[in-house]
């Protein structure tokens, strides 16, 4: 078999790579190691900068998220009992986000995929990839049992943290630096309304909590825990406590509680890959990077280097220039570790660190009495948030 493009990977950039490439008439086959079912159970974040949303409508698969997605031109932020509008609408001179979960996004993109009858593998095992540093670079995989070889031009290698291709690269041709944080968050969706009409990030003394939502009767929230817990410690009854406890006393009584539908514990970690090139395998989201989900820029960053790397391909095939895949790498990088600074010293700014002590806590708090009362701080934090333009 051979395409131009063998992506490995149908997250949200490998089914927004393969969605791009279609429009540009470039062929590209998709190959997933799970269920598409399972694909879509994952629950991750769901803030969509402007430049995000502009991509989606690139693609083709804006209109659900226009149509059920919710506009924010703000936030909050709460500590030392009290909450403060962070009014990003006003700081950033008219920009907003979009409340739209990755999951819908998922969906959206593999809904567009098959209605354009385009291929996608799934439940693809011993995937591998060959050749990428020549000029026939191969996927080769197992498919309800029989062994099949992608022969292609490139290599997108869009399988998240855990995936293949970064794991192919020689360990001397890649570097990567990497930070672990001493806790997880502990998420909860529940179909309950909202607490608030907007995002609260939570500072308090017994940790970090956000509440979220995905609809106006769909909620997820967020307590910072041990990353050592097992959910078993975690009853719903013993969620929705904890949570209550790191509220302000309006939103504590205006809280609805309700049987969770999804409960799970991730670990918290920024990590990046340099470079995100090499020869004809490219990674792209995950695969090369992780940021701490304090600010949502996961998918938002998938989404840029996607963006990139369409355009870089688009250049390849139709205008023979190699311009936008030798700068692929770079282009990225430089959005990446803004996006890895903001996430990290948005997290160290509201989380509870073992080490730091009360003098870390009273740091802290005086950072962000300094952030909603200066316009310069706050434009600064404003500004990262709703989304750093594409160079
Ligand atoms: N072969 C084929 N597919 C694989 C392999 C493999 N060896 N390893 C992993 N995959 C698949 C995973 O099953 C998954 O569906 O690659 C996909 C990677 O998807 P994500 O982890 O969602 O990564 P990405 O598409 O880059 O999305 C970016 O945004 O909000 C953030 O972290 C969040 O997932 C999110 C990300
Ligand atoms: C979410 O809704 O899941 C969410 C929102 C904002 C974040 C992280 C997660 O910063």
């Amino acid at each position: 078999m051979r395409t131009q493009v063998a992506i490995v990977g149908a997250g949200p950039s490998g089914l927004l790579l393969g969605q791009l490439l279609h429009k540009a008439g470039i062929d590209a086959v998709i190959i997933e190691r799970q269920s598409a079912d399972y694909v879509l159970s994952r629950i991750r974040a769901g803030v969509l900068e402007q430049v995000t949303m502009d991509l989606l409508d690139e693609a083709g698969v804006g209109q659900r998220m226009h149509r059920e997605g919710l506009v924010h031109g703000g936030f909050e932020l709460l500590f030392k009992g009290a909450r403060h509008r962070i009014d990003m609408q006003a700081l950033t001179g008219g920009r907003q986000v979009m409340v739209y979960g990755q999951t819908e996004v998922t969906r959206d993109l593999m809904d567009a995929r098959a209605a354009a009858g385009l291929s996608t593998v799934y439940g693809a095992s011993e995937v591998s990839v060959h050749d990428f540093d020549g000029e026939r670079p191969q996927v080769r995989y197992t498919s309800q049992g029989q062994q099949h070889e992608l022969s292609c031009d490139f290599i997108a290698g869009c399988d998240g943290f855990h995936g293949v291709c970064r794991a192919s690269v020689p360990a001397g041709a890649i570097t990567e630096f990497e930070k672990v944080y001493p806790f997880g968050w502990l998420g909860v969706l529940a179909d309950v309304p909202p607490v608030s009409h907007e995002l609260i990030y939570a500072n308090t003394e017994r940790g970090f909590a956000l509440c979220s939502m995905r609809s106006a009767t769909r909620s997820r929230y967020y307590v910072q825990c041990p990353v050592s817990d097992s959910l078993s410690r975690w009853s719903d009854d013993a969620f929705w406590a904890e949570l209550r406890l790191r509220l302000d006393p309006q939103a504590r009584e205006q809280l609805v509680t309700g049987p969770s539908i999804e409960k799970s514990i991730a670990p918290l970690r920024s990590f990046v890959a340099e470079p995100m090139r090499f020869g004809r395998m490219f990674l792209a989201g995950d695969a090369a990077h992780i940021v701490p989900p304090t600010g949502a820029k996961g998918l938002n960053l998938a989404a840029s280097d996607v963006k990139y790397l369409s355009t870089a391909l688009i250049e390849h095939y139709r205008d023979k220039s190699a311009a936008g895949i030798d700068s692929y790498s770079e282009r990225c990088l430089r959005r990446v570790w803004r996006a890895e600074r903001f996430s990290w010293w948005f997290t160290s700014l509201m989380h509870q660190f073992p080490e730091a002590g009360g003098f870390g806590q009273k740091v802290q708090e005086a950072e962000l009495d300094y952030l909603v009362n200066s316009n310069a701080a706050a434009t600064a934090l404003a500004e990262n948030y709703v989304g750093l333009p594409l160079q």
